[in-house]
């Protein structure tokens, strides 16, 4: 039943609050594809960067190079184009650029269309901003995972030290604000719960907390 076609499950919340790290175990789980829609708007992102396409381009020109782009994903690796683009779109600049580009509704629009595409034809996990509430109004089983600003960025705190041991808690908190105030700004689409999501608080709950709870609702579904 639950590798069946079109069963879907959207996990929405603020960046952060742990919804890639629990889909993929989900995913892998119940042996359903996990969809990263995040990685999406970041390969987007990292194109226009590449191209010198600025989010007040005109709109003729990045419609011209949305025409001629494609976001796909094979063996857990985010493809642009068919180029694997997975550690690309994870610098520091591909962040800042789709936290704004993610605003533009050309871009939504592909990434929508995409998405769609992706969910009808096999049964998915998919995390993001709106999948519950536009994405897929109609998904079996939504989530809307939260956790304070301080607690997401103490967790990405920790991941960014390892790599980078002179970055600041401050700044990265106030990245993440910055995020979660256009996320949840922008006109078209903006971070909300849907009405019939389970919401879920994170803070004080490890992962494999988090992991059982959804796990528990998914089953009953
Ligand atoms: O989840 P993430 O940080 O990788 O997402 C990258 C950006 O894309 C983030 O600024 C929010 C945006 N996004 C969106 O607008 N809609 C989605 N469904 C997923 C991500």
């Amino acid at each position: 039943m639950m590798a069946a076609q079109g069963f879907r499950v959207a996990i929405d919340g603020p960046s952060g609050a742990g919804k890639s790290t629990i889909a993929k175990i989900l995913a892998n789980e119940l042996g359903i594809d996990y969809i990263d829609t995040g990685a999406m708007y970041r390969a987007i992102a990292l194109k226009m960067l590449e191209n010198g396409i600025d989010i007040d381009a005109d709109p003729a020109v990045l419609g011209e190079m949305l025409a001629h782009t494609d976001v796909d994903f094979a063996q857990g690796k985010t493809l642009l184009d068919g180029v694997d683009v997975s550690d690309r779109i994870r610098t520091a600049a591909v962040t800042d650029m789709a936290s704004k580009s993610s605003a533009l509704p050309q871009v939504r629009e592909k990434l929508v269309v995409l998405q769609r595409a992706m969910g009808e034809k096999k049964a998915v996990i998919m995390d993001g901003r709106d999948i519950g509430t536009n994405v897929f109004p109609s998904a079996e089983v939504k989530f809307f995972m939260t956790a304070s600003p301080e607690e997401r960025a103490s967790r990405r705190w920790a991941e960014m030290k390892e790599k980078d041991p002179t970055v600041s808690f401050e700044a990265v908190l106030a990245a993440i604000e910055e995020r979660d105030y256009n996320d949840s700004h922008r006109a078209l689409n903006p971070l909300t719960k849907a009405d019939d999501a389970i919401e879920i608080d994170t803070d004080g709950l490890d992962i494999e907390s988090v992991t059982a709870i959804l796990r528990a609702r998914i089953e009953s579904a």
